[in-house]
């Protein structure tokens, strides 16, 4: 049996450890979320955020290395979070990483967060045995927008994605129109529950077009023009209407890309029939019941991780840690941070 992995998360502004074991148990997991350094500036700050990152990361590892009552001579290796991201909180994790497995002689994985996200669905107890491959991947964070076919560990076809802002950009941007604290989407899901999603008709952007990808600057420029136009006038009320209608736009526009993902899904890989979700976004209670709609429209399953391993986590570092090392994949300590890093253009495990 495989020993347990630890795994370290610091591509944005979340300082995360995990130790998860060959089997995909959880023995211990801790996520400090930075949002009180950011939130006085509205939006994350990347040099705040590495300087935080180098300040709690060693006691971070420490603390769940101990509660997961394990040493780094038991571990089987060391995954770190490589990219994409911020490079400076990436360089803190990456490098502390491999100098934990130089000091220790443990083998180390650079992890790819994307991937991260797209192997969580394989985390046993989400799906009965992990989710077998392919399957399809909707990704909507903060910084990402696509839908992938996940085919194998290291393997990946994008089937599409935003041509310009991620959804979870656009929620952001718009609870920021409507006056609300960041990060924005937590905020505008809790006013859309006192408004009415039929209040205002905003656009739905690709909505019916061929493919998958996805677009919401138009939508965010109407929300903005329709702030604009009401200028003092609005009210708690009003403001509860337009992110109730802007919800309702992105859910419509979610449901309908996904409609159009499972499709091309089934046309490559025809016994396909799990629709993952993963992101921040994914968290959105009227996201979730809008893509299991569509997905049970399509004889697809939807497979919606817990919210802590939605959004950002070391738990899925740590798990892909294990997946890469169970095929002898590791890598060397030439490896360092890259803050782009496409799925596309990660190496495949050789069979
Ligand atoms: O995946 P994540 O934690 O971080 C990355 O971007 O990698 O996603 C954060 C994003 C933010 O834009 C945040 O506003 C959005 O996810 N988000 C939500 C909700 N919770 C987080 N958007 C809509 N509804 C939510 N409940
Ligand atoms: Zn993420």
């Amino acid at each position: 049996m495989m020993k347990p992995v630890l795994g370290i998360e610091t591509s944005c502004d979340e300082t995360a450890a995990a130790v998860v074991d060959g089997e995909g148990g959880i023995l211990a997991e801790a996520v400090l979320s930075q949002l009180s350094e950011h939130a006085p500036f509205g939006g994350v700050v990347p040099e705040i955020a590495a300087r935080t990152h180098l300040r709690y990361l060693p006691d971070q590892v420490r603390q769940t290395m101990s509660r997961a009552g394990v040493g780094f001579a038991d571990l089987g290796g060391i995954a770190a979070t490589c990219g994409p991201g911020l490079i400076g909180g990436l360089i803190v994790g990456c490098q502390f990483a491999k100098g934990v497995a130089i000091a220790h002689h443990l083998p180390f994985v650079a992890v790819n967060h994307l991937e991260a996200h797209a192997l969580t669905a394989r985390l046993p107890g989400l799906v009965e045995g992990g989710a077998p491959f392919p399957y399809l991947l909707f990704l909507l964070s903060g910084g990402h927008s696509q839908c992938i076919a996940v085919t194998g560990v290291g393997q990946h076809v994008r089937l599409g994605g935003t041509v310009d802002d991620a959804v979870g950009e656009a929620f952001d941007k718009v609870a920021k129109l409507l006056g609300l604290d960041w990060p924005g989407g937590p905020a505008l899901e809790k006013i859309a529950t006192e408004g009415d999603p039929a209040s205002h008709a905003f656009p739905r952007p690709m909505m019916r077009r061929a493919g998958c990808d996805l677009s919401f600057s138009g939508l965010k420029t109407a929300v903005a023009q329709t702030v604009l136009r009401m200028g003092s006038d609005l009210t708690r009320a009003l403001r509860a209407d337009i992110a109730a209608s802007f919800q309702k736009a992105v859910v419509d526009v979610l449901a309908d890309r996904a409609t159009h993902a499972m499709d091309m899904m089934r046309g490559r890989f025809p016994q396909a029939d799990l629709l993952v979700v993963a992101g921040g976004v994914a968290s959105n209670a009227s996201v979730r019941a809008g893509l299991a709609a569509a997905a049970a429209s399509r004889g697809f399953r939807l497979v919606a991780p817990p919210v802590r391993l939605c959004s950002d986590n070391a738990v899925m570092v740590a798990w892909t840690g294990v997946e890469r090392l169970r095929r002898g994949w590791t890598d060397g300590m030439d490896t360092g941070a890259r803050p782009r890093w496409p799925l596309d253009a990660l190496e495949a495990v050789p069979a």
